[in-house]
């Protein structure tokens, strides 16, 4: 039976019930992304729908090459150009595929902000950490440079940037890695965003920077009542900070639910050996970990029925021909044709 994995430090600051009845903030429906390549078309995102509610935070996992980060890029219009959307994501009611990068431009970094793994990647090497945060608030708001200044260092000490007054005039590369992933939160945070998309945030970081950075997120979650989309390797993480999880397979949702839900009583195999292959802080360092056989699903060459099916302990006949609709069941979601049963919860 799985057990919640847990992640040594992280505060359980998910899990808040306003988050079912809050309004929704990001309508994800049918989204796919496909990827024209000499060799064919990648079909690399399919039928992905997904609802994110006010200040509630979902965690997005799954392994390499799951789509994970290409869903959330394809909401923030940021796709390669060899790439195809297609569905709908409505922000705040507003229709963001297919928009105009100027329309999308006033909403991107304002109201919708997205961090990634490295932070190089979004900050300017030649700019100062004061200037690239405040750019954002110039850009949107009709603060003078004075006031964004201020509002700068504000940021920096709310982040925990140590020494925040002379980091302002700092540029990126004279700081440590894990500065450098503050300065992009504050960067992210400038505008007071309602939502914030974080991708793979600590993956670049030491251990300890890492849960530093995370604590951080729960903070910012709980404190300013932001939605959160936190796409992530580490399902320890998403115990912790996680109202819901998605779990994505070969391009697709597979399963959704509440952390209690998916975690403690997963009806998808692929969820379930997820589980299994997580490292968990009540057992010894040591303790062998029970890898997923097989390899993640080439998005060229998905696997017909049900993709999971050469890896799956469960698959029997018609997993190999058909594919499973995503079904609901106590709200939460899975796309299977032989769960896993639980008795009635406790
Ligand atoms: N520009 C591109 N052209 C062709 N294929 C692409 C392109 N960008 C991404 N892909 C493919 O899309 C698929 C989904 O990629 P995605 O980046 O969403 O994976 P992920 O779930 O975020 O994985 P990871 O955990 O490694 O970040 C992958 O097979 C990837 O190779
Ligand atoms: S549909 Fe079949 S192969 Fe797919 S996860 Fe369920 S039991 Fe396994
Ligand atoms: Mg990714």
């Amino acid at each position: 039976m799985p057990s919640t994995p847990a992640t040594a430090d992280l505060p359980a600051a998910g899990h808040s019930p306003m988050t079912t009845t809050a309004a929704p903030v990001l309508e994800i429906e049918d989204l796919s992304v496909r990827f024209a390549t000499p060799d064919g078309e990648i079909p690399a995102v399919n039928d992905f729908s997904l609802t994110i509610r006010a200040g509630e935070c979902i965690g997005v996992v799954g392994e390499s090459g799951a789509g994970k980060s290409q869903s959330f890029l394809a909401v923030m219009g940021l796709l390669a150009s060899n790439a195809r959307v297609a569905g709908r994501a409505r922000f705040e009611g507003r229709e963001l595929l297919g928009r105009p990068a100027e329309e999308l431009n006033q909403v991107r970094g304002s109201r919708l902000s997205m961090i990634f793994q490295d932070p190089m990647t979004s900050l300017t090497p030649h700019m100062r950490v004061g200037e690239q945060i405040s750019e954002s608030l110039l850009r949107h708001t009709s603060t003078t440079p004075a006031q964004a200044r201020a509002r700068a260092l504000a940021l920096l000490n709310r982040v925990h940037v140590t020494d925040a007054e002379r980091r302002l005039d700092q540029y990126p590369h004279e700081l440590s890695g894990g500065m450098r992933q503050r300065v992009m939160i504050a960067v992210a945070l400038a505008c007071d965003p309602v939502m914030l998309i974080a991708d793979e945030p600590t993956t670049a970081l030491d251990v300890t920077i890492q849960a530093q950075i995370l604590q951080l997120l729960a903070e910012l979650k709980r404190e300013q009542g932001m939605a959160m989309v936190l796409v992530t390797h580490d399902l320890g993480v998403v115990a912790g900070i996680a109202d819901r999880v998605a779990v994505m397979y070969g391009g697709r949702l597979v399963e959704l639910g509440t952390v209690r839900q998916v975690l403690k009583m997963p009806h998808h195999p692929y969820t379930q050996a997820l589980l299994r292959s997580m490292p968990r802080v009540d057992e010894p360092a040591d303790a062998p970990l029970v890898t997923i056989q097989g390899q993640p699903p080439n998005p060229r060459r998905l696997p017909p029925g049900c993709a999971f099916h050469p890896r799956c302990e469960q698959a029997q006949e018609r997993c190999r021909s058909e594919r499973p609709p995503l079904v609901e069941r106590d709200g939460a979601r899975f796309a299977c044709h032989f769960p896993i049963e639980w008795g009635a919860p406790a």
